[in-house]
């Protein structure tokens, strides 16, 4: 299972055994880079990074550090190791061997799923492109650096999955993951929330903390998946996918203690004019974020992710930890419903409320890491406190896109709505506010005054270190 990194293209599953499979990837390989090279990180292309690289799937010592350039990073095909007894733990084939191949009957819907989850590792790489011109420091700029590789392979992990197991289907769909684009009029990214844009570093904590969230509770889901392969690829990719988080949720946390810091230095809630930004603002682009990243859990009641769960192909989120029957035909779940002008809770059949549940699950996270920076700002003896919006606000996908709310989920009028939104949503100043203090920060130590400098270290280095190399 050791990382084989004298082949072209670094891989844990023997590619070399499968001649046409390697060739496919190899002829997609050089696609990739130059896909890279258009919508990649820009100006980044002989920045010498101090990037972590997996070098082994174990637990323990699976990342090594050292400077890359990135276009020289080994991206690769890693899975964490099969369990040559595992089973099948829910759905129809429940206790059944795990599946190799893909079963026949369930290939368009495996494949939906690869290509949903492949789509959105790209995109995000395209959103963030241009962060790097504005970043606020050496450190950030690497964490930056950090997730687009990491982002770009999980590209590869989805890709190769499509070009091993789905024949000729599959090396379309790899091309495709090249061709749609973030934002393209023509050609957009599957899920909305993969085409807005990430203008600004608040933006992109917010997004690393609430969207690469989806992320990680939509990979736990199917790495409970019948479909071997798929359940290993994606448990790999959670361990790389923790790390995104944490550079959300410090992010989050270190602008948040910014704003507290300016706010005691100057015994004022107007920070603005001292460069930090305001504890305002920062909740409004937290419900924006949090709202759009909601979505991404689909609709509440959902036929799709009962199919999905029935025949084993995607599961719940620790499902193995689940004290149930895992077959759910007779259970129920309780969960939020519009029901004329109100908001009720009612009991549904679980098996089509997946989707609801796993929102659940990704809600109960999300609010953990509220809870840490409001710790921050209780620390500081400042009466404010950060909060999620209730789930039905600012919508646009399930039935809670039909109505608008305000944030404690009480429905309003649309003219309310239209009234209050610049309250609640960061408006077009608030933007250009947080744009405004977007200037690059390049000097090893130095930080943006809009933002505190980190407390933890990148593999024991301090936040002087030089995280990235200008030749
Ligand atoms: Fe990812
Ligand atoms: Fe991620």
């Amino acid at each position: 299972m050791k990382i084989n990194y004298n082949e072209k293209i670094p891989n844990n599953v023997d590619l070399s055994s499968d001649r046409r499979l390697q060739r496919a990837l190899e002829r997609w390989q050089p696609e990739f880079l130059n896909w890279w090279d258009e919508l990649g990180p820009e100006n980044s292309m002989e920045l010498e990074v101090y990037l972590r690289t997996a070098i082994s799937v174990e637990k323990e010592g699976w990342a090594h550090f050292d400077y890359v350039k990135m276009p020289d990073y080994r991206w690769g095909i890693f899975l964490t190791p099969s369990d040559s007894d595992s089973k099948i733990n829910f759905g129809i084939h429940k206790g059944q061997p795990v599946w190799q191949e893909v079963p026949g009957e369930y290939r368009s819907e495996l494949r939906r799923l690869i290509v949903t989850q492949g789509d959105t590792e790209p995109a995000s790489v395209e959103q963030q492109r241009y962060l790097g011109n504005t970043c606020p420091s050496l450190y950030d700029l690497r964490n930056l650096f950090q997730v687009n590789v990491e982002e770009g392979r999980h590209l590869w992990a989805m890709v190769y999955l499509l070009q091993a197991y789905f024949g000729r289907d599959g090396r379309e769909e790899a091309e495709a993951m090249l061709e749609r684009h973030s934002g393209d009029p023509d050609k957009p990214r599957i899920l909305e929330a993969f085409n807005e844009e990430t203008p600004d570093w608040l933006s992109f904590f917010m997004f690393t903390y609430f969207t690469d969230r989806d992320g990680k509770f939509q990979l736990g889901s199917l790495a409970e998946s019948g479909f071997d392969p798929l359940a290993r690829s994606c448990r790999f990719m959670l361990t790389e996918e923790a790390h995104h988080m944490f550079v959300g949720e410090t992010g989050v946390g270190r602008v948040v203690q910014r704003a507290c810091d300016l706010m005691n230095d100057y015994n004022t809630d107007d920070i603005r004019q001292y460069g930090g930004i305001d504890l305002p603002t920062i909740q409004k682009y937290l419900n924006f974020h949090f709202s759009v990243s909601t979505d991404l859990f689909g609709q509440e009641l959902s036929t799709n992710a009962a199919t999905y769960y029935n025949t084993g192909i995607k599961g719940r989120f620790g499902e193995t930890k689940i004290d149930d029957d895992h077959l759910l035909h007779d259970s129920n779940y309780s969960i939020l419903e519009l029901c004329g002008d109100k908001i009720v809770s009612t009991d549904v059949p679980a098996l089509n409320a997946v989707n609801e549940r796993l929102r659940d699950d990704y809600i109960v996270d999300c609010d953990l890491g509220v809870r840490r920076w409001n710790k921050i700002i209780e620390t500081a003896g400042i009466d404010f406190r950060l909060k999620l919006p209730h789930r039905a606000f600012h919508r646009g996908i399930g039935q809670f896109s039909e109505i608008q709310t305000d944030l404690e989920g009480k429905i309003i009028s649309q003219a309310e709505w239209d009234q209050r939104q610049q309250d609640w949503l960061p408006t077009q100043e608030d933007q250009a506010f947080v744009q405004s203090l977007m200037q690059q920060v390049l000097e090893p130590g130095k930080i943006a005054g809009w933002i505190a400098p980190p407390k933890g270290k990148i593999n024991r280095q301090d936040f002087e270190f030089e995280f990235v190399r200008f030749n």
